[in-house]
Formats: C-alpha cells, sequence, structure tokens
C-alpha cells in the first residue's frame, strides 16, 4: 500500500485532517483572522495531553452543570471541522480547541478578552499515549522503539503539528508575556493529583461560580472511567469519519481509543534504559531555559 503523502506546513507535520489535507494554509489563516467574542475559550493542547478530559470539564463548568456535552470535543476542533462557519453560531461562551502553536491561535482572541487554557503533560507518556493512538488507527505498525527514533525523538518530528518542545516553550513564552491573565497553564499530572483544587483554579480562571458540591460532581463525572463510558454510551462520534482524511494504510473503520489508561508514568512500561538516557539528553538540552515544572511521575 502506498504511505500517505507528508505534508508540512509553516514547518510542522500536518495530521490527517481533511481541511488541513485540503488546504493548511487557508484554514489555518481562517483561524488566524477568526472573528472573536470576549468570552470564547480556547483549550490548546499538544495532542494526547488530555484535552477531551479537560474539555469536558470546562464545558460542565460553563454551563454549571454535571451533564455530559453531547457532542465529542472534535466538534468543536478548529483545524478539523468541516465548516469553520459553524463556530460563527455556537453559543456563548464557546469552548474552542485545538493543538495548533500559540502563534496560530486567533489574533482577536485575547484582544476581545476570550482565555486560553493550555494543557500539558510529560512528554514521555505523551509519546507512548500518541503511538498507542496512532497504531490503533492503522496509520503505522511499528515498534514503539522504531517511532521514538524516525518519529517522536527527531529533531523535526513526523508528529502532528512537529516538536512537542517547540509547542510547549511557545506556550511558556507566551504566558510570560501575559499581562491580563488570558492564559492559564495546566499540567496533566497535577489535575490528576488534585482533582479538586485544580478544577477549582480552573473554574477561578473562567470566572466561574462552582461549589464545592459542584467541583466535587464534576470531579467524579469526569474521572477516566466514567468519561471512556460516556464516550461509548452517550457521545455522538458522528464527526469522526468526517474530519479524518483516510490515507491507504489507515482503517476507516478503527476507532481509535481516546480513553486509553489514564494514568501517569506508563512510559515506564515503554521505555528501556538505553531510550530513556537517550530521551532524557535531549530532553535536558531543549528544556535548559524552561522554568515548567514538567512531572513525570
Ligand atoms: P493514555 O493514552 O495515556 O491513556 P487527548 O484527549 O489529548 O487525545 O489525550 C488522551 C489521553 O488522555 C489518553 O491517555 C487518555 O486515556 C487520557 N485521559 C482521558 N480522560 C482522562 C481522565 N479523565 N483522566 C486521566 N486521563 C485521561
Amino acid at each position: 500500500m502506498d504511505k500517505p503523502k507528508p505534508l508540512v506546513f509553516d514547518g510542522m507535520n500536518m495530521p490527517p485532517l481533511r481541511p488541513l489535507r485540503e488546504n493548511a494554509e487557508k484554514r489555518f489563516t481562517e483561524i488566524r483572522d477568526l472573528e472573536c467574542m470576549k468570552d470564547d475559550i480556547i483549550l490548546a493542547t499538544y495532542s494526547k495531553s488530555g484535552t477531551h478530559w479537560i474539555w469536558e470539564v470546562v464545558c460542565m463548568l460553563i454551563k454549571g452543570t454535571t451533564e455530559y456535552t453531547k457532542e465529542t470535543k472534535e466538534f468543536f476542533f478548529l483545524e478539523a471541522i468541516p465548516d469553520l462557519d459553524v463556530v460563527h453560531n455556537l453559543p456563548s461562551p464557546r469552548p474552542l480547541n485545538t493543538h495548533l502553536p500559540y502563534r496560530w491561535l486567533p489574533k482577536q482572541l485575547t484582544e476581545k478578552g476570550g482565555k486560553i487554557i493550555h494543557v500539558i503533560r510529560n512528554p514521555k507518556d505523551v509519546a507512548v499515549s500518541l503511538y498507542h493512538h496512532l497504531v490503533d488507527f492503522g496509520a503505522m505498525n511499528i515498534s514503539f522503539n522504531q517511532f521514538m527514533e524516525t518519529m517522536f525523538m527527531i529533531p523535526n518530528p513526523a508528529c502532528a503539528m512537529g516538536s512537542w518542545y517547540d509547542y510547549v516553550k511557545e506556550f511558556e513564552q507566551a504566558a510570560e508575556n501575559d499581562k491580563h491573565g488570558a492564559i492559564l497553564t495546566m499540567f496533566y499530572e497535577s489535575m490528576k493529583k488534585n482533582p479538586i483544587d485544580e478544577t477549582k483554579r480552573l473554574a477561578k480562571f473562567l470566572n466561574v461560580e462552582a461549589s464545592d458540591k459542584l467541583i466535587e460532581d464534576i470531579v467524579e463525572k469526569c474521572s477516566f472511567e466514567n468519561l471512556k463510558n460516556a464516550d461509548k454510551t452517550i457521545k455522538d462520534q458522528s464527526i469522526m469519519k468526517k474530519i479524518i482524511d483516510f490515507a491507504p494504510n489507515m482503517d476507516e473503520n478503527a476507532k481509535p481509543n481516546m480513553y486509553r489508561k489514564g494514568v501517569i508514568g506508563d512510559w515506564k512500561n515503554h521505555f528501556t534504559v538505553a531510550l530513556n538516557e537517550q530521551f532524557d539528553k535531549i530532553y535536558a538540552d531543549e528544556m535548559k531555559n524552561s522554568k515548567l515544572p514538567i512531572q513525570f511521575e
């Protein structure tokens, strides 16, 4: 079978999302120029950092309920939705999400008072999660070591949206320059260890009044097991087939597992000692000027 042709835009490999495969520059520019509302919320993550989880928490907080949103977060996924015009008609506040780097977020967003939630997960667990995601999808059939050496750990990674390091460092810089409290940085590991405190922090950032009881209920409804179950029983999954541009060696009927394990430290089951040493060297060099408190366990 033919290999899908890699598509590179702005130095990054593009994920197989229909609008990006058709014309990445057009979609990126439309997003950059998106007309924003003062209460827009954009959840910005590198893939596999817990986007579905935090998105559901955000939706519950802004609606003040513990009802699951019927749609999956892909209905609000800026670079993927078939027609970006539907965003204009969404009710406010709009819980949008994207894997685009900071430089491509809507220009108007923070000028108009909108907010950005940037969720970071440690790159070893991101790599493991991404590896399983791509294998489940039938997008590749290689070992974890091969994936790390040929796709994730190379200077210009062949992963969607490029390098994890570039992605998080660009947001770190933006958060340092943020004078108006428009950017909240969250860590997957902190949310996992202290979900109540982190959800309260998120509510405060969103200017949402939420009782302790509501916070506790949201945390429970958004636990890994409950979200995994809701994904199978409640969620409308119809958008996936519309947005993924299936390459010849990707399985159109595959259902990517968005809720696989949901733990911190699964990398220890995948990294050999040698791979870990190699990774740590690159990490130390890439992150030498970063103050981000990344937690690997
Ligand atoms: P794993 O593959 O390590 O299990 P994204 O939503 O950005 O694609 O991220 C998916 C990752 O978040 C998956 O990681 C998934 O299991 C994890 N995840 C989803 N919901 C979660 C939850 N409620 N608690 C912890 N992890 C969760």
